[in-house]
């Protein structure tokens, strides 16, 4: 059987309150495919009333958007992987695009909250992908292997590893790869991944995927499920992507 992940990220929207609406909803549109697994990466206020809503599912999960390398200390507004953890969440989103754009996070500090996603037990979802400067330069495998580099530099390799392949020119614009762009990326990050010998890799797509062109990507046999934002934001339409092709 093939396994697919659907990975909501729902960036800085749905709080706690809404959350538990929209996992109603959600839940309410019936069981998930065999093979599926959706996980959802709410803002940090929203994890507990997350996994408290899908709690005892097992297709089901719920991460952070983002940790602090440090387990704990004077770092205001930050949360940190064993404070996610509390929260329930099992898996934290590394190097988001967002994070690495808007909001400055370099390479190395990318690889240090690799580090602190397995002291924390969180399976991390490393986020790489080009901007469309880098892409029309024809650096994009160049830079996704020093994304790769950055992030498993040191790091104990073993255990499951998703790597969320998301060109940046892709997400939030209603532009994105053709799944041939993507599975080539995508054949790039296994074959890295492979002779770095990291551990169990699935690697995903992100950008723009919504339910019109998530069929036509996940025929793609390179991509292993996708990750998303604008169009997971609405229990319904989130509920039917995530039963795209499934028969
Ligand atoms: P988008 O976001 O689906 O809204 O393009 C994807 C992401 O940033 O993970």
């Amino acid at each position: 059987m093939r396994y697919l992940v659907f990975a909501a990220n729902w960036k800085m929207n749905i709080g706690p309150l809404e959350a538990r609406y929209y996992l109603r909803s959600f839940l309410d549109a019936g069981p998930l495919p065999a093979g599926r697994e959706v996980w959802f990466f709410p803002p940090a206020v929203s994890l507990e009333a997350v996994a408290q809503s899908i709690k005892s599912r097992e297709q089901l999960l719920v991460g952070a958007q983002d940790i602090y390398w440090e387990p704990k200390g004077p770092y205001t507004g930050a949360i940190s992987g064993p404070l996610a953890s509390q929260a329930g969440a099992r898996a934290v989103l590394v190097g988001h695009s967002e994070r690495r754009h808007v909001f400055g996070e370099t390479d190395e500090q990318t690889g240090k909250k690799m580090a602190a996603a397995s002291a924390a037990d969180l399976q991390p979802v490393l986020c790489v992908g080009e901007t469309l400067e880098q892409r029309e330069a024809g650096q994009t495998l160049a830079v996704v292997t020093r994304q790769l580099e950055a992030a498993f530099a040191g790091r104990p390799r073993s255990g499951r590893v998703t790597v969320a392949y998301e060109p940046v020119w892709a997400i939030g614009t209603g532009r994105n790869a053709t799944p041939r762009d993507a599975a080539e990326v995508h054949t790039a990050i296994r074959a890295w991944m492979g002779a770095h010998k990291v551990g169990e890799t699935r690697v995903l797509y992100g950008g723009s995927v919504n339910l019109k062109n998530a069929a036509e990507l996940l025929a793609e046999p390179e991509i292993d499920g996708v990750l998303v934002g604008g169009a997971s934001l609405d229990p319904h339409t989130w509920a039917e992507l995530v039963r795209t092709g499934a028969t």
